[in-house]
């Protein structure tokens, strides 16, 4: 027997890095290591290097890297062990656990035998399984649901087709609290096998046919029932996932076995426990994005959210998940007998990717709050922590920067929000966002026209505004270059402009018992967030940065453009 870091080595030794990728990935010597196209990334530039010497392999372009292990589980999507195991197998190193599977043989039989005799029983609950529409034959030949009798029959069967008691008390299948010893863990329920990867029935699930609790019911965990390594229904779906059928992964057994019966067969269950990233390296070994798709109750959400969390600590390049939200309290099954195939295809075809998903999670939690700047601090750094557990670099990089710009874009539409507050709500909302502009620009003028003595501290400011009316640009230009602003309010010359502003300014805006700091803050407010004209500022940074990147005769052509168009409303403030 050989430990572990010898076999390791023992690995490492017998394969030759270069000859082993070369069966995935055309590479070509350059000096002493291999260069090809990066098989973890779609690229045509060849930046995949392969050093035999190093025994290791490194992406220029996406940043992978790592030994042979690595390359397994990024090439398979399996964990650690898995690669372990199956280059364990590829240079013939028998590991121990072969000799556990000869040892686990009576376990099986005896899980295989109570299969049987499941089957023959479900003659009893003929009815139920009608009324649940579970009792058509390809539901029979592929779930080989059947029913567990209120009798102590299971033992003498199992006795009767060569079992041995002891691999009868390792089945799971009889609770020993009992002075019987083999008093049968499950009767009078519904029997769903639970099987792995290699069609081998591993334990069971059960659930009440009339009323009672609970509601289902499993077997414990077996030396061969682990519960984080086994997905229900995995056996079968994992055969017909493909790149444009991802896995969908459901709650219930009735959820996965009506959505194989419409057609989603590459569906598969949790069976009421928590998704663990075991599952999530058994779900992306075939499909790069399955998508989850939980009970539409809260309880459905919160397993959805735990396992968006926890996604984040194992996300690799290219993997990832989607989430399928179901309407209110609604599950797969209840969904496709009442709405159909057709919908739930639609609902599956327009999925929500992990970072979407997550962004509205973190949402949700900060409106629980009253988003006091503090409070706000408190939920941004708790996201930021989050994306922390991100263990790509570049995964992680690129989710925070989108979840900063959600942020950013967030304070941005908060302060749209909190400018209705400020002006009259129901008049802002009749308006286009032209016509808000143009609105903030007589309001701001209707401040100051009303205080005239804050137009000194203003003066800055205003010649900032571009203001799109040129009564307005004419009245506002003539102040700033007057000694008296009282004055030119008072003129006769503006007298239509002042009156103008009055009645347009006070629709919107209400001026009572304001200090002037208070009357100041709003005005500020408002010349921020719109006057200032943030998205064409923007943009023009952008162009400009584009030029300065390409500098293409396009670019050059848009970045004029907008300078132009700046140029222009800049003088028309001046004329
Ligand atoms: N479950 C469980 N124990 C319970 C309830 C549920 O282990 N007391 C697990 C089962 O695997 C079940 C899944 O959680 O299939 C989803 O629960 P639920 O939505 O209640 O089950 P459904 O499959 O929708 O049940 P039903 O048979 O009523 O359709
Ligand atoms: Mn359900």
């Amino acid at each position: 027997m050989t430990n572990f870091s010898d076999t390791l080595l023992q690995i490492k030794d017998r394969l030759i890095l270069s000859d082993f990728i070369r069966k995935d990935v055309e590479l070509t010597l350059k000096g002493r290591e291999y260069v090809g196209n990066c098989p973890f990334h779609s690229e045509k530039t060849g930046s995949f290097f392969v050093s035999d010497e190093k025994c290791a392999f490194h992406c220029f372009g996406c940043g992978v890297s790592g030994d042979i292990f690595k390359y397994v589980m990024l090439r398979d999507g399996v964990t650690f062990p898995q690669a372990f195991k199956k280059l364990a197998d590829l240079v013939g190193i028998e590991l121990i656990e072969n000799k556990s599977k000869q040892k686990n043989a009576g376990i099986y039989k005896v899980l295989e035998a109570a299969t049987d005799f499941f089957e023959k029983n479900k003659s009893i609950v003929t009815e139920y399984m009608k009324k649940r529409e579970l009792d058509d034959l390809t539901i029979y030949n592929t779930f080989h649901i059947g029913y567990a009798p209120n009798s102590n029959e299971l033992y003498k069967y199992l006795i009767n087709n060569g079992c041995k008691e002891t691999d009868i008390t390792k089945s799971g299948l009889f609770l020993e609290k009992y002075t019987n010893k083999f008093y049968p863990r499950f009767k009078e329920r519904l029997i769903f096998p639970i099987y792995d990867r290699r069609n081998r029935v591993i334990a069971f699930g059960g659930r009440v046919v009339s009323n009672g609790e609970p509601k289902y019911l499993n077997s414990p965990e077996t030396e061969i029932f682990l519960k984080h390594n086994t997905l229900y229904a995995y056996n079968i779906a994992y055969e017909n996932v493909t790149d444009k059928k991802p896995f969908i992964v459901t709650e219930g057994y009735v959820d996965v076995i009506t959505m194989h019966r419409y057609g989603f067969n590459t569906t598969v269950g949790t069976m009421g426990t928590a998704l663990s990233t075991n599952h999530l390296a058994m779900l992306w070994k075939y499909s790069d994005e399955p998508i989850i798709c939980m009970d539409g109750d809260d309880a459905g959400q919160k397993a959805m959210n735990r396992i968006a969390r926890l996604a984040l600590t194992a996300l690799s390049p290219g993997k990832s998940l989607k989430f399928c939200l179901l309407p209110n309290s609604v599950d797969p099954d209840t969904f496709l007998k009442t709405e159909g195939a057709n919908a739930m295809h639609s609902l599956l075809s327009r999925p929500i990717s992990l970072s979407d998903f997550l962004w509205e999670e973190y949402l949700k939690e900060l409106y629980k709050t009253d988003r006091t700047p503090e409070k706000t601090a408190l939920w941004e750094n708790k996201i930021f922590k989050d994306l922390e557990t991100i263990p790509d670099n570049t995964i992680r990089r690129l989710y925070k920067s989108k979840i900063r710009s959600s942020i950013y874009n967030l304070n941005h539409s908060k302060s749209q929000r909190v400018i209705r507050k400020i002006l009259n709500a129901s008049a802002y909302k009749q308006l286009s966002v032209i016509e808000r502009n143009a609105m903030c620009e007589y309001v701001l003028s209707y401040i100051l026209v009303m205080r005239p003595a804050l137009v000194s501290s203003m003066i800055e400011k205003l010649s900032y505004i571009t203001f799109s009316n040129k009564s307005l640009r004419n009245f506002w230009n003539f102040i700033v270059e007057s000694d008296d602003p009282s004055d030119v309010i008072a003129s006769d010359k503006f007298s239509r402009v002042v009156e103008e502003i009055r009645t347009t300014g006070s629709k919107f805006y209400q001026i009572n018992e304001q200090s002037d700091e208070e009357l100041l803050n709003d005005w500020i407010f408002i010349f921020d967030k719109i006057v200032s004209r943030p998205a064409e500022k923007k943009e023009q940074e952008m162009a400009s940065k584009e030029f300065a990147k390409s500098g293409s005769e396009k670019s050059w052509e848009r970045l004029k453009a907008l300078k132009m168009y700046s140029i222009q409303v800049q003088r028309g403030k001046n004329a």
